[in-house]
């Protein structure tokens, strides 16, 4: 195990850590897990707004989603209220394409439990499967058996960035006539064989939360290739509304739409109250578009960052197993740079929650890298799933975690960090 001080500390600093170690690792820093860039674009653009009182959805949203679209290669994009929101929004799609209340949803075990959340919410029922222990995605060789006459789709999680593997989960898909929805929360900037983790599946679904690297403080994006789909998720956004084409509903015309009392059979009901389907309350507004045009704006530079933190922590990092481990980018993908995990190897002489007490005394943010939603979630208790089913997700979810590589962090806080979990180690003598 590593003993000596990393370049970009200090001389300073590092003999402080030897003359006070066990009371305090070094002159201690303050590590966010995330930050939020509101640019000055973004401020005027929020000026303007405000001026013109035109704040609800409209022609700043329709910007945003376009430019997503574009961002993430996909044809459409449509905006919603959050990730979560994105995630049950595109399943609910598939109640227009034969898919029935209560069927089912093939989702991992281990997420962040918006995943486990959204399919209940849009009315499925979650069939959980285990994750591998290294890549922490659904581990694609348990899909079959998991699949009965009732399910109709697959949602891989793409988890801190890592592309689940999705020719295998396209196979299973199209074999067993089957969506494919990708929870692509986590996954800005993923690429897995040459095409943008979000283009793999029928629709994909990304959080806009503030720590992730597009963000409009709360909102959500769905993208797809079909029109169609798009078009349903218009509507689904807006309570299920028959009125879903692109100016009405961004409330871009304010004239008279010719199409408002045309519809039905006899051609005389007022469209937009009219309700296709169950829906959701779910839009994003200007402000929000304004601060998400933002980040598009300096999105490759946010990106490029947050991959050079993230290719260094792993490689630096190799030098913690087996006590720790962390994800391997490998030949055929690219890793989005979300967040960085680690996870205890087996056998330690200390808990998760020890190594988590040690980086936030010393200044270090950290999350817990989630837990197995149907066994270690007591919201999802009713469904009869008992501790032991997902050994995976449960170790992972009893022995993980994950701290911030994001662009306001450089190689200073870096080294910093992996001093600290250096100096933790080292109290074990590791
Ligand atoms: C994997 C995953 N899915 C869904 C979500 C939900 O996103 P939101 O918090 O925007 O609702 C998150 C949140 O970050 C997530 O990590």
């Amino acid at each position: 195990m590593r003993s000596k001080p990393r370049e970009g500390l200090s001389k300073q600093n590092f003999e402080m850590a030897g003359e006070e170690r066990g009371k305090r690792v070094m002159q201690k820093m303050r590590i966010p897990f995330g930050t939020i860039a509101i640019t000055e674009y973004s401020k005027k653009l929020i000026g303007e707004i405000l001026d013109s009182e035109r704040v609800s959805s409209g022609k700043y949203v329709r910007k945003f989603e376009e430019k997503f679209a574009k961002l993430i290669d996909a044809q459409e994009a449509v905006s919603v209220s959050s990730g979560t929101d994105a995630d049950a929004l595109a399943l609910a799609v598939l109640y227009d394409y034969g898919a029935k209340r209560g069927d089912e949803i093939i989702v991992p075990a281990l997420s962040f439990v918006a995943t486990g959340n959204a399919v209940l919410q849009a009315g499925f029922k979650p069939i959980f499967v285990d994750v591998e222990r290294h890549t922490l995605n659904i581990d694609v060789s348990r899909i079959e058996k998991a699949i009965t006459k009732q399910t109709r789709a697959i949602m891989p999680v793409h988890l801190m960035g890592k592309p689940a593997e999705m020719d295998t989960i396209n196979d299973i898909a199209k074999k067993h006539k089957l969506f494919v929805i990708e929870d692509a929360a986590e996954a800005y900037g993923a690429v897995y064989r040459g095409k943008n983790i979000g283009t793999l599946g029928d629709m994909a679904a990304f959080s806009l939360y503030v720590a992730h690297m597009i963000t409009t403080v709360e909102g959500g994006m769905v993208v797809t290739d079909k029109a169609d789909f798009a078009e349903v998720l218009r509507s689904l956004r807006a309570h299920g509304r028959a009125c879903k084409c692109e100016s009405c509903i961004l409330n871009i015309n304010s004239g008279y739409c010719d199409k408002r009392f045309k519809y039905g059979k006899d051609k005389d009901k007022d469209i937009r109250f009219v309700f296709e389907r169950i829906g959701f309350s779910s839009k994003m507004n200007e402000l929000e578009a304004a601060i998400g045009l933002g980040n598009i704006e300096i999105y490759y530079k946010i990106l490029e960052k947050r991959r050079n933190n993230l290719l260094y922590m792993l490689d630096k990092f190799k030098e913690f197993e087996p006590y720790l481990y962390t994800i391997k980018e490998e030949a055929h993908e690219k890793i989005g740079p979300h967040a960085f995990p680690i996870v205890l190897g087996e056998k330690n002489k200390f808990s998760r929650d020890d190594l988590v007490s040690y980086l936030e005394e010393n200044g270090v943010d950290t999350r817990n890298l989630f837990l197995s939603m149907p066994t270690q979630c007591p919201g999802f208790e009713y469904l009869g799933y008992k501790l032991g089913q997902f050994p995976n997700a449960e170790y992972i979810g009893n022995n993980g975690l994950h701290i911030g590589i994001h662009q306001d962090m450089g190689e200073k806080e870096l080294d910093y960090i992996l001093n600290v979990v250096s100096d933790f180690c080292a109290k074990y003598k590791l």
